[in-house]
């Protein structure tokens, strides 16, 4: 992409500022707020080898125990798979750490200082911790540009929208961004006209413009062909290491290409956990998949 297509999209985009202007009155829903860019570029305290660390976390919804005792921890780097039958808690423990649902107790840190609990969903996500949910938000009407461009500003509100211009350095991350998710040739195309595997990957880039320090995926791969799928593994791959990922999967070819640790979730809490050989051949593990 060049400066100029840059400056024209960086145009286009002041003038659908204003028209969005009405619209936006009062819109100030939880799906923007995890577009916000991080405000506190400060480091999150990684010393003890943790990014992420869940200890005997607990919720009940009327009296079921959707989380029952579940503790886990993501060293920073790792890509870490999720996997459990369904209604096992995966989604719900998302929503614990993006503040969506409150436990009823149990500790939730980001890094060793940050309790994730006294923080609301938009301050999580503006500490660094992007959610990708499993459908596809991306906006249709928009270009490819337009998309990555509005992750960088949403929460910024109108007025500075409409005068909003990328600089240097966030035109760098834009292509940078573009190239990862495998979109460069399509940054002019309207997003509702991407295959459904573009869109999430473009989803994926909305939220890699905000530079999380934390990524939760909840099944990205579904509903995509095979090579889509194939290629999204290879861009998890390179995701890991510059950013901590947790990926909720089923798609167990998906898993076996890009997992290290696999964490098996059962009842809310963790039965098993290690490399995807080691869980796939604990007699409990089996015992989950094959009696549901
Ligand atoms: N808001 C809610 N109210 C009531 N029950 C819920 C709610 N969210 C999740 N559950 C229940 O909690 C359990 C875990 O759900 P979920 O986290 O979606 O599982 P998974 O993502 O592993 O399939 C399920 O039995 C589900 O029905
Ligand atoms: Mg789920």
């Amino acid at each position: 992409m060049t400066p100029d297509q840059m400056e024209a999209g960086a145009e286009r985009l002041e003038a659908l500022a204003v028209r969005r202007a009405a619209q936006q009155q009062g819109d100030s829903g939880g799906r923007s707020a995890s577009y916000a860019r991080a405000a506190v570029p400060g480091e999150v305290d990684v010393t003890h080898g943790r990014i992420l660390y869940l200890e005997d976390v607990h919720v009940s919804f009327d009296g079921f125990k959707a989380i029952n005792g579940l503790s886990l921890d993501i060293a920073p780097g790792e890509l870490r798979c999720i996997i459990g039958p369904n209604g096992a808690g995966k989604t719900t423990m998302m929503d614990i750490i993006t503040g969506k649902t409150r436990p009823d107790r149990g500790t939730v840190f980001f890094g060793s200082t940050i309790d994730l609990l006294r923080h609301n969903e938009p301050e999580i996500a503006q500490l660094g911790i992007g959610r990708k949910f499993q459908k596809p938000t991306v906006f249709e009407n928009l270009t490819v540009f337009e998309n990555l461009e509005l992750a960088l500003k949403t929460h910024k509100g109108v007025r500075h929208s409409m005068f909003f211009r990328l600089d240097s350095a966030q035109k760098d991350r834009l292509a940078e961004v573009l190239h990862t998710i495998h979109l460069a040739d399509a940054v002019r195309r309207m997003a509702g006209v991407l295959s459904h595997g573009q869109k999430q990957w473009l989803e994926i880039g909305m939220l890699l413009m905000q530079e999380p320090k934390l990524l939760l995926l909840d099944e990205p791969v579904a509903g995509m062909t095979d090579e889509e799928t194939v290629r999204t593994a290879e861009l998890f791959l390179r995701l890991k290491g510059q950013h901590s990922l947790m990926v909720v999967e089923h798609d167990m070819s998906f898993i076996a290409a890009i997992s290290e640790k696999v964490t098996v979730l059962c009842d809310g809490a963790v039965l098993a956990e290690g490399p995807l050989a080691q869980v796939q051949a604990d007699e409990r593990v089996v015992e989950v998949y094959l009696g549901r």
